[in-house]
């Protein structure tokens, strides 16, 4: 039985780590943006006491950018929760549109998306040259020994 929280600011610390050991940075590229991850919003999915799940975002009035999406425990549901929530949470905050950023290596990612009912939108191809001036630590490969070249947007409309 999972349930969701606001990430809170007792919160940031373990957040901050959490990038730091899964992803080598706090930092996200997307769109030519640069994100400190920490201070965005975000919420924890829990199973009972125990985070297993983590999403942040960037409200942007009609519209919400999922920067992040962690699962602990794969494959059992946790993922789709999060997207789910903010799907619920969006005619509160107005938002007709979730959108997000991933890259072409993480095939893993793009499938879940596809199976949760978002749509690939755009390819920004070489997108990634950019991304890397503002943050020079992303790596050239990825997943699989993939090179990271292009961002993938995906999105979810909103009735
Ligand atoms: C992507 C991620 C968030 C998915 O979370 P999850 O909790 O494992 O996903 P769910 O269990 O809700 O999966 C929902 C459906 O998506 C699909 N799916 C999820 N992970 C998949 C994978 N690795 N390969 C293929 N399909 C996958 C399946 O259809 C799955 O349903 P099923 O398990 O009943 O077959 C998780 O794999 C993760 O944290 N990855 C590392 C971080 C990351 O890459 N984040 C995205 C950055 S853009």
């Amino acid at each position: 039985m999972l349930s969701v929280r606001p990430i809170e600011e007792t919160d940031r610390a373990l957040l901050r780590q959490f990038l730091v050991d899964n992803w080598g940075s706090t930092r996200m590229v997307s769109r030519g943006k640069l994100h400190d991850v920490p201070a965005l919003d975000g919420v924890l999915a829990l199973a009972g006491d125990e985070i297993v799940g983590i999403l942040t975002y960037v409200d942007e009035g009609g519209s919400c950018e999922i920067m992040t999406i962690d699962s602990l425990t794969p494959r059992l549901g946790v993922g789709r929760f999060l997207l789910d929530h903010m799907e619920r949470l969006a005619p509160s905050r107005g938002w007709m549109r979730l959108w997000l950023i991933t890259t072409n290596d993480n095939v893993p990612a793009q499938k879940f998306y596809e199976d949760c009912g978002w749509t690939l939108v755009t390819v920004h191809k070489n997108a990634l040259e950019a991304s890397r001036m503002l943050k020079p630590e992303i790596p050239l490969t990825g997943i699989g020994g993939v090179p990271i070249t292009d961002e993938l947007e995906y999105e979810k409309r909103l009735g």
